[in-house]
């Protein structure tokens, strides 16, 4: 008899992306005309086409495989050292944070990393995690056996909810209990939050104070306008100690087709063993990366750091402005519908209030039904979400501009 993981049978219905695809299929299955006027501001999926520069290099790539002199097989586990030179060298040191090329590690997406980097954390780990959340760090953590079973609302027996509310600009305090691993995310998804210097800095002295981790979710950092706001977690003096970063190229790049992002681990950072050694966790995903991966591919990878040219950074440039662009638009719209905005400024998302006496799924229905417009109920981002509900500022300029038509004309009172 082969045996399954139990702890899948803890999760609640489906991923929340799958079943809200699952409920807007079905809606325009019944109802085809309204499905031609469908609007998609669900899932944080790009639109506009991949920066030029990236394109030419990997069509460049695939050149170079095509013939003997310039083929190549197998690249670095951990990703190819022209790639990861560029991201320590353009996003990190030009900076002013001391990180080594060897501290980048190439992956698929920062999806990806949040998932695995549980391979090289102990299963003792007491974990807190920001309530609403990117439903990734739970379900991986429900999987992993990490936690007990979820109650009514949600939650799962065993982790720290923080709560992320509009009192606290849906940025929490460090909690007054000891919390090992601590999931940070900012620009937050879904709230659009951004975490101040001051803010970050009471993360880490926690961190400092507790022996904990911090996973610093920044795959949205490239949307950051406001003077001051940091970056990356290692701005902060000490996080080269206590966090590991993932970052990626879907929301700059385009790239959540293509697929490529990477995690940042110092090799300053220790972790115990349970005899009480500390040892750098930097060896341990090395080796998971040489074990059970060959990284990403070459013509993705050759796409990526020609993200870091002077063309490709000015057309990142292009596309973040014009989705913010968007985020504007929906913003403003959504306020003159008279509920109450959040985000949208350093991020491009846009969490809103829903009518008094709707729940977030009863909005998404609502949306979805006198609207034709999906949008991703707070809910399903945490117990916190209720009463929210995200829009994401990824589509054309034409269709933001007709969901702020529709959003004004509607009557939500
Ligand atoms: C989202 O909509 O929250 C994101 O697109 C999901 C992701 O990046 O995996």
């Amino acid at each position: 008899m082969a045996y399954l993981n139990e702890n899948y049978l803890k999760l609640q219905a489906g991923y929340l992306f799958p079943e809200i695809g699952r409920r807007v299929q079905e809606f325009c299955a019944a109802n085809p005309e309204a499905a031609k006027r469908l609007i998609r501001c669900g899932i944080g999926d790009v639109t506009e086409p991949l920066p030029p520069a990236a394109v030419s290099a990997m069509k460049k790539a695939v050149d170079e495989l095509s013939v003997r002199e310039t083929f190549r097989g197998y690249g670095h586990e951990q990703g190819g050292n022209f790639l990861r030179s560029k991201i320590a060298q353009l996003d990190y040191r030009d900076r002013g944070m001391e990180i080594a090329d060897d501290e980048i590690f190439v992956s698929d997406g920062s999806k990806s990393d949040c998932g695995f980097i549980l391979d090289v954390l102990g299963d003792r780990n007491r974990i807190a995690i920001t309530d609403p959340v990117y439903p990734v760090y739970v379900d991986t953590n429900v999987m992993a056996g990490h936690t007990g079973p979820a109650d009514e609302s949600g939650r799962y027996e065993g982790i720290i909810y923080l709560p992320c509310r509009a009192e606290n600009g849906f940025v929490p305090e460090p909690p007054n209990e000891q919390a090992d691993i601590v999931y940070l995310c900012f620009p937050n998804n879904p709230t659009g939050a951004v975490a101040t210097r001051a803010q970050l800095e009471k993360w880490v002295a926690y961190a400092q104070a507790h022996h904990a981790l911090l996973l610093y979710d920044a795959a949205y950092e490239g949307y950051i306008s406001e003077p001051g706001i940091p970056r990356s977690i290692f701005e902060i003096p000490g996080a080269t100690e206590c966090a590991v970063e993932f970052r990626s190229f879907s929301k700059t790049g385009g790239f959540t087709g293509v697929r490529c992002g990477f995690t940042v681990m110092t090799k300053q950072l220790l972790l115990q063993t349970s005899d009480g050694r500390e040892l750098p966790l930097h060896r341990l995903w090395h080796r998971r990366w040489s074990t059970k991966t060959n990284s990403v591919s070459y013509p993705v990878q050759r796409g990526a750091e020609a993200l870091y040219s002077p063309e490709g950074r000015q057309q990142v440039r292009g596309l973040i402005d014009y989705y913010m662009g968007n985020a504007r638009i929906l913003s403003a719209a959504a306020a003159r519908a008279g509920l109450g905005v959040y985000g949208g400024k350093n991020a491009p998302y846009i969490w809103v209030r829903t009518p008094a006496g709707l729940t977030s799924w009863q909005m998404f229905d609502r949306m979805l039904h006198d609207l034709n417009v999906v949008i991703t109920p707070g809910s399903g981002f945490g117990s916190e979400g209720e009463g929210y509900f995200r829009i994401s500022a990824f589509n054309s300029r034409a269709n933001a501009e007709e969901v702020a038509r529709r959003l004004e004309a509607a009557s939500f009172s």
